[in-house]
């Protein structure tokens, strides 16, 4: 079942820039900022209601942001958006017997110790879309 957009996910050329430029926008510090060895990143989250924008940064030349961030000249600019579901492994299944491509057919573990899972934009319209599984035994 969706729940939620948990997440809304911007790639940022400098971090240390980016989170003071939010600081600014939204009027407070982010709630959370953590290294996802994973996937090659530095994530600093800001909470905005019952959702979180997500700033990422690469941490590496071969992460999947620094690829983003060649193609688009250095710019920053939105990256994906996460939706929030229950039961991500039968939604990945469900999801592949319709045809639908995915970058992970298992889920991974990404911020926050969460189960997440990539859909290829070719099935979305051209919309990284990520699926995440709140992790009940960490928050
Ligand atoms: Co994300």
């Amino acid at each position: 079942m969706f729940k939620k957009v948990d997440h809304i996910a911007i790639a940022v050329p400098e971090l240390e820039e980016a989170i003071h430029l939010y600081k600014g926008l939204l009027g407070k510090e982010p709630e959370h900022v953590e290294e996802v060895a994973d996937q090659k990143v530095r994530a600093a989250f800001f909470g905005v209601g019952e959702t979180n924008l997500e700033l990422l940064f690469p941490t590496s030349p071969d992460s999947p942001i620094s690829k983003f961030l060649e193609d688009r000249k250095g710019r920053g600019g939105l990256h994906h958006l996460c939706l929030q579901v229950t039961g991500l492994e039968s939604h990945l299944q469900q999801l592949k017997s319709q045809g639908v491509q995915l970058i992970d057919e298992k889920p991974r573990i990404g911020a926050h110790g969460k189960k997440i899972a990539f859909i290829h934009p070719k099935s979305t319209g051209g919309v990284l879309i990520e699926l995440s599984e709140e992790n009940k035994s960490c928050h």
